[in-house]
């Protein structure tokens, strides 16, 4: 099947390509290393292998030698052990759609690793798994720039735009934040991704969701500015612009997944994210074209 095309292609885009130009994102720049003809299309497949690798570990013959354990295996970072498999086959009572506390979802329900490993989200296509993953081809495409996304063949984002909301039963810590950055990385050096974009997107991935009370931003444009710290236990670091007085509010009973409606608090302060670790993300893309990086300019 064409994955194989795929790896193959990365691999040799890895190390013959020149430095991606300043005026091309990361998501237009390795579709069109991949697959040449730049559309919505293949930059969603594209989305779906990196995504697919980042939850069950590197599964694409042959690779560049780089194992991805994958953010469903047990593994440690920064000498902590991490297991972030309870969040996701319902073991805890950790997903926000109960109002006030936590409730068990299984987020596996589609099939589990076997569709991931076809470079499908699920078996159906109405399982909580299929919307997960679905759900993070999306946001990962937005974030990355992807140029085609919103046209037939890319859906745009429509999960919730606040990440902390999403995430705020899981009550994470810098070693489970971190474990899931590195995880992304290994994925896109799997395929050839250079280093300096990888460096790019973990530095950025760092900056927005994990760091305490950040102030909202609007990550997906055009879903507003809204509370995107997944960090969130004392032990992670603070925002500069620390705001966490409105992560404290209470929960609107609105909150579990709309799209739309009020923030924690109510209309939320527009913000930006501080503009010298913009510059550090490196992810060096001109403006309008490339999601969230126009916000880190
Ligand atoms: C850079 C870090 C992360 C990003 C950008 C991210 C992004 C996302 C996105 C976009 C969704 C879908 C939201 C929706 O459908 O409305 C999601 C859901 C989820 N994430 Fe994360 N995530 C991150 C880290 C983590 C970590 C460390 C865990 C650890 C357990 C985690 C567990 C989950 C779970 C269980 C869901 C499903 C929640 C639900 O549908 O209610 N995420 N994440
Ligand atoms: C980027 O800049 C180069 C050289 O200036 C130009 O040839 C190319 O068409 C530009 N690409 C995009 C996507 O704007
Ligand atoms: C790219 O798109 C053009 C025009 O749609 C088409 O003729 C061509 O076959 C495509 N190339 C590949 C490699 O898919
Ligand atoms: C993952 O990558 C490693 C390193 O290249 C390789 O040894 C292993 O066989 C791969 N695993 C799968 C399931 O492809
Ligand atoms: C690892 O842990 C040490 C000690 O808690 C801390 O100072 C350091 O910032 C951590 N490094 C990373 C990458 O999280
Ligand atoms: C999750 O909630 C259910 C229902 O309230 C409860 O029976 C169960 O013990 C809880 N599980 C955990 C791991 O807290």
């Amino acid at each position: 099947m064409r994955f194989t095309k795929i790896t193959v292609a990365l691999a040799a885009a890895g190390s013959a390509v020149a430095q991606r130009p300043t005026n091309t994102s990361i998501c237009d720049y390795y579709t069109t290393a991949l697959f040449k003809n730049n559309t919505a299309g293949n930059q969603y497949t594209l989305l779906t292998a990196l995504v697919n690798t980042v939850v069950i570990g590197n599964y694409t013959q042959p690779n560049v030698g780089v194992a991805v354990p994958g953010i469903l295996a047990k593994g440690t970072f920064n000498g902590s052990e991490v297991n972030l498999l309870p969040y996701f086959d319902g073991t805890l009572n950790s997903t926000n759609r109960g109002g006030t506390s936590g409730v068990s979802v299984n987020f596996l329900d589609g099939g589990g690793a076997e569709p991931l490993k076809n470079n499908k989200p699920a078996n159906d296509d109405k399982s909580n798994q299929y919307f997960l993953l679905t759900h993070l081809y999306e946001f990962f495409g937005s974030l990355l720039g992807c140029s085609m996304q919103g046209m037939t063949g890319f859906a745009a984002y429509n999960g919730d735009p606040s990440m902390f909301k999403v995430h705020r039963f899981m009550n994470l810590d810098p070693n489970q934040l971190g474990y899931f950055v590195q995880q992304v990385a290994l994925a896109g050096a799997s395929f050839g991704v250079a280093n300096e974009d990888l460096e790019g997107v973990g530095k950025a991935l760092n900056q927005l969701f994990g760091l305490r009370c950040a102030p909202p931003v609007e990550v997906i444009k055009p879903q507003g500015p809204q509370l995107q710290a997944i960090c969130i236990q004392q032990s992670c670091p603070l925002s500069p612009d620390a705001v966490c007085n409105q992560y404290e509010a209470p929960i609107s009973s609105a909150s579990s997944t709309a799209t739309t409606g009020p923030t924690a608090t109510g209309t939320a302060p527009t913000s930006t994210v501080s503009t010298a670790g913009a510059a550090a993300a490196g992810w060096g893309v001109a403006a309008a074209a490339v999601g969230v990086a126009a916000l880190l300019l």
